[in-house]
């Protein structure tokens, strides 16, 4: 099911990241969110909007516009003054494949092009400006921005239990969780899932990022088509260096059986939210 949603939304993206082809600016951008990464944000949009009676043809616009969010948030992640990472997706990672500059500036379209995405989209206006108002709020200075923001700031410090959870909750969850909302404020009965709906996609987007802290260790570079072991070797705070990789492999089944219990809570059990669930669990332990 998942190649099915994450074929769906790179034709889309395809067909919409096109504009000024004489500029290098487009170029960078197709670079960086064409051709790989996994689409679970996108997917979930799709299976969410399944699982919840939404028009699926109307969310390809919100489905590209997390996938924009997310390939951003992937080249600054990688800058030298983050992340410092050589390899995303298989492929020499944006700034290296160009250089800094473009790839700072092609993070920066990619963001507001995200914003244009969802304007462009049919839903009604009053559908679209909840939209825009939920992820606009969940990807800055309160959300995915905060997280990375404390990720950087609490590395090589020691920090506290809640310290961790708060940066996985913004930088990961955050953006996670608006996936499966972005395509449930378009439900007739939204007012009502509203809440329910918030907590599947942040128990889903913890487990997420506990995965990603374990696969750092456990995973090769061919396998992640990341560099391997690079939180150790920068003395990042992770689910695996508070709790070993027993431990975080607990916390994630934790979380597992929290989803299940909120799916049921929704009422969506065995429906394609569930499987794609499944699905990403597979892929990702
Ligand atoms: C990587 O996200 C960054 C995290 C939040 C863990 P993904 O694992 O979804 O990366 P791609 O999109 O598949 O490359
Ligand atoms: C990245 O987290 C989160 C965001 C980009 C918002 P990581 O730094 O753990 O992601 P990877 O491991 O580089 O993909
Ligand atoms: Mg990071
Ligand atoms: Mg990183
Ligand atoms: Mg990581």
């Amino acid at each position: 099911m998942l190649d099915i949603y994450a074929n769906r939304v790179e034709k889309f993206l395809d067909t919409v990241l096109v504009g000024n082809n004489s500029a290098p600016l487009l170029a960078v951008m197709r670079y960086a969110s064409l051709g790989a990464g996994k689409r679970i944000r996108a997917a979930l949009t799709y299976a969410a909007g399944e699982s919840l009676q939404v028009d699926l043809q109307a969310l390809d616009w919100a489905a590209a516009a997390l996938e924009c969010i997310h390939a951003y948030s992937l080249i600054h992640d990688d800058l030298p003054a983050i992340d410092n990472d050589d390899f995303r997706r298989g492929k020499p990672s944006t700034h290296r494949a160009f250089d800094e500059a473009q790839a700072i500036l092609a993070g920066d379209a990619l963001h507001s092009y995200a914003f244009e995405l969802l304007i462009k989209s049919p839903f009604s206006a009053e559908i679209k400006v909840k939209q825009i108002e939920y992820l606009a709020k969940i990807v800055g200075k309160d959300g995915m921005i905060l997280g990375q923001s404390l990720d950087v700031f609490s590395t090589d410090k020691k920090i506290t239990t809640e310290e961790l959870f708060l940066i996985h909750w913004h930088k990961t969850a955050d953006l996670i969780s608006a996936a499966i909302y972005l395509a449930a404020v378009a439900a007739d009965n939204f007012a009502e899932i509203a809440e329910r709906v918030q907590k599947i996609g942040y128990s889903l987007g913890m487990a997420y990022q506990i995965a990603d802290d374990i696969s750092d260790c456990v995973k090769s570079s061919a396998e992640l088509g990341k560099t391997a072991g690079k939180d150790l070797a920068q003395n990042k705070n992770t689910f695996v260096s508070f709790y070993g990789i027993d431990g975080s492999k607990k916390k994630l089944e934790e979380y597992k059986n929290k989803i299940n219990t909120e799916l049921d809570e929704l009422n969506i059990r065995n429906s394609k939210l569930h499987n794609l669930i499944e699905e990403i669990f597979q892929l990702i332990s």
